[in-house]
């Protein structure tokens, strides 16, 4: 649709949680010029605020950057970039001192030190965390301080649509659809010189997942459709215990941070027994894939719908202290977990794919970066370590500015009329795209099973409804983003990290140690 409102700033930022506010926050400190942050609802809103566990460096007592990259490789399963990782492990103790410094307020241990807890992949105590709601903590702090910066403009309750292309290449701007009354309503288009994407992850192209309702892909859809390339995005984490609500449970799912495992919960089956000794040498502290899996197993031999976490051994000050957020949700959903047992079962996480970034957080496209959950970066390959993704947004939003306070701008350039053509399908295929993906494309894959997602996936985009609003444009974004995510999927014929192939169960380090390419040929991914 032709803009019916036009703005301009330096540098817009696409997204308000932990990465967006750190690069809108650091762009702003070197002083490269004006600053937009564009958050699909308020400043608060976003993945960030959900995260319980905490974020993992590499602080505590003989704790070093190289154990930390170490756990990360593991879990990672051959597909990390080792000098990405290092960049990230090795900067990450300074940037959550940062963080400390900005008024984060972490949990600290009686003596005054930073009380670090220990989470599924790592061997050793290492997640700062603010009981277990660290995300929240985070986000609050960042906010503040965007808001005591008032020369950053927040535009709110923003939908980021698509890029405008710039005369000889790059980018003029980006479009954005503006719900709600103010200023700006409408689709508009803000002219910039660098658009920052952090507007993190795909949680809702599942029925059931962790991540708010914000999150539909928005940013890797944008990404592919203005050329840049996606990559990993096969590896999607399943979360190994949410609480289970029923099988009709749909959206944002209640976790049960794996931290209640790193304090000593452990996982049972309908009849008591522990299934995660013998699977792994952390037991039911093993990356999370790991854990994920052998819940699935564990049900489909007993027939059962979900597992049990056990932490009835926990003291009142432990649930009061450390787990308020878990002890809450338990409780109002009726269950008592100082005297019962937690049903839960695995719900989509994380993307540890994205659009693919260099060090810098550059795309392939100039003047396109990428960073936080949106970006695939290299530090998290088949399977994300458990509190790495606060830290990679962090790290990686602070590595952007510093490479713009470094370059300098990209040119202002004049924008170019953009030949992208773009059918938006029908809002109300969005449950039919969720149950594809979650039944075909979900924690278990098998090449018919991708193939008849493909063909779904394909029908909903050859309709397009010829709708407007943010509901098509969402329902659009995740089913193109879910057929780039199951043709990777088939694509990879092997099981690794978070990507199970019943067909392929052996990972295949021969054929398969390379990472699938995702791009826009003819419209299609
Ligand atoms: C959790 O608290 O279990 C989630 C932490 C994470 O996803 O890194």
């Amino acid at each position: 649709p032709a803009p019916g409102w036009t703005t301009y700033a330096d540098v817009v930022v696409v997204g308000s949680g932990i990465a967006g506010l750190t690069a809108a926050l650091r762009i702003r400190e070197a002083g490269l010029g004006s600053v937009m942050v564009v958050t699909k609802d308020d400043l608060s809103a976003g993945s960030t605020r959900w995260a319980q566990g905490g974020i993992a460096a590499a602080l505590g007592p003989g704790d070093t950057p190289e154990q930390h990259l170490a756990d990360t490789l593991v879990a990672g399963a051959g597909l990390c970039d080792v000098e990405a990782v290092r960049a990230l492990v090795t900067e990450g103790p300074d940037a959550v001192r940062e963080l400390i410094a900005l008024g984060t307020q972490f949990d600290h241990t009686p003596a005054g030190e930073l009380s670090l807890t220990r989470e599924g992949g790592h061997h050793r105590n290492r997640i700062a965390h603010a009981a277990d709601a660290t995300g929240a903590e985070i986000q609050r702090a960042l906010v503040a301080a965007v808001e005591a910066a008032p020369d950053i403009v927040v535009q709110p309750h923003a939908l980021a649509l698509d890029l405008v292309p710039g005369e000889g290449g790059g980018l003029a701007g980006l479009t954005l659809h503006v719900m709600g009354e103010g200023q700006r309503d409408g689709v508009g288009a803000v002219l910039c010189r660098a658009v920052v994407l952090a507007s993190g992850g795909l949680g809702q192209l599942y029925s059931a997942t962790t991540n708010p309702a914000v999150s539909t892909g928005d940013g890797m859809a944008l990404a592919l459709r203005a050329g840049a390339t996606l990559r990993d995005l096969e590896f999607v984490q399943f979360h190994p215990t949410v609480l289970w609500l029923g099988d009709q449970a749909r959206g944002q799912q209640p976790l049960v941070s794996e931290a209640l495992r790193g304090e000593g919960a452990f996982l049972v089956d309908d009849t008591g027994a522990r299934f995660m000794q013998g699977v792994h040498d952390l037991a039911d502290l093993a990356p999370r894939d790991v854990v994920a899996k052998a819940i699935m197993r564990r049900v489909r031999e007993t027939g059962a719908e979900h597992v049990w976490l056990d932490a009835r051994h926990f003291s009142p000050e432990a649930w009061a202290h450390h787990f308020p957020t878990v002890l809450a949700s338990c409780r109002s959903h009726g269950i008592d977990p100082m005297t019962e047992l937690v049903p839960v079962a695995p719900a989509c996480h994380y993307a540890s794919g994205g659009v693919a970034t260099d060090l810098l957080g550059r795309t392939d496209v100039p003047g396109l970066f990428a960073t936080g959950e949106v970006a695939c970066s290299g530090v998290h390959g088949a399977n994300r370590l458990a509190s790495n993704s606060l830290l990679e947004g962090l790290v990686l939003s602070r590595r952007i500015a510093a490479h713009l306070a470094a370059e300098g701008l990209p040119p202002r350039r004049d924008p170019a009329v953009d030949p992208r053509a773009q059918g938006l399908v029908d809002a109300a295929a969005r449950p039919t795209v969720q149950h594809v993906m979650t039944e075909r494309a979900g924690v278990l894959r098998n090449d018919e099973g991708l193939d008849l997602a493909e063909d779904a996936l394909g029908a909903v985009l050859a309709a397009p409804a010829g709708g407007a609003g943010v509901g098509a444009w969402e329902t659009t974004n995740l089913a193109s983003l879910g057929l780039a995510l199951a043709g990777a999927a088939q694509l990879r014929c092997e099981t690794r990290g978070s990507h199970w192939r019943e067909d392929h169960p052996e990972r295949d380090d021969a054929r398969w140690s390379g990472h699938v390419d995702v791009r826009l040929e003819a419209g299609r991914p």
